[in-house]
């Protein structure tokens, strides 16, 4: 089996422009990728695209997301950190997201940021907005840390893609993405080993690995099988002739 692309664009494309907005998913776009990562989480009364917990990082705003009503999240700005120039950027919600990826004709690896164990809180609400606003499944990959939000987008859905994320690959990866019924385990480049690589891809699944922007540093991740990149930059890939 091979994927559809060997670049996919992370949390849009994280060196062009700032991460998670729409503005970075134009630009893997443009960068020309037809796959991007972005993180969905919870906000008080909704879901939006962010990645960490706190909103210092990426935007002009304090304090943590989840305690923030999306009205207030829309106030704040989410590029200037970034560059003046992506200033007035604003954190975009699932469903602005969801919209904007498939007007540019991309396809999504949607990443569930959740680490607690109630996934109810969680994923009920992503796969009832993916009813709503997403067309076409077969442009569509959910991935997550937290093994028990895939069982239950598992329980939800029998054919959507699952990608169950890794940052050192557990003994156990192989029972987990059985349970799941995986699609793709999706690692840290810089962690993963060979004779791991080998026995996912003996296995039947898809490999991805994330974050790598210098291809360098993936030269043997592709002789061991990778199928796809994730990285901050689609661009550094193409321009080396991968396709
Ligand atoms: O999906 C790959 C990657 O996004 C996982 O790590 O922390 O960048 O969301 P993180
Ligand atoms: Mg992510």
């Amino acid at each position: 089996m091979t994927f559809e692309t060997k670049v996919m664009g992370h949390r849009g494309a994280a060196k062009i422009a700032p991460e998670n907005t729409l503005a970075a998913i134009s630009a893997a776009a443009k960068a020309g990728t037809q796959w991007v990562e972005i993180d969905v989480t919870l906000a008080a009364d909704g879901l939006v695209i962010y990645h960490d917990d706190t909103l210092d990082r990426c935007s002009n705003g304090t304090g943590l997301v989840k305690e923030k009503t999306l009205a207030e999240l829309k106030t704040l700005d989410t590029g200037r950190w970034f560059d003046e120039a992506f200033a007035n950027e604003r954190i975009p919600t699932l469903v602005e997201a969801l919209e904007h990826i498939q007007a540019l004709g991309l396809s999504l690896n949607l990443e569930i940021k959740y680490e607690q164990e109630d996934v109810d809180s969680i994923v009920p609400a992503v796969m009832a907005t993916l009813a709503e606003h997403w067309k076409d499944k077969s442009k569509l990959c959910i991935s997550s840390f937290n093994e028990a939000v895939l069982v239950r987008v598992r329980s939800l859905d029998a054919d959507l893609r699952l990608g169950q994320l890794y940052e050192d690959i557990p003994a156990n990866w192989s029972e987990t993405l059985a349970n799941i019924q995986a699609f793709s385990l999706n690692c840290d480049h810089s962690l993963l080993k060979k004779e791991t690589a080998l026995a996912i891809k003996e296995a039947g699944y898809l490999l991805f690995c994330y974050t790598a922007n210098d291809p360098e540093l993936v030269v043997d991740h592709w002789s061991w099988g990778m199928d796809a990149v994730i990285t901050d930059d689609p661009s550094i890939f193409f321009n080396t002739g991968i396709k």
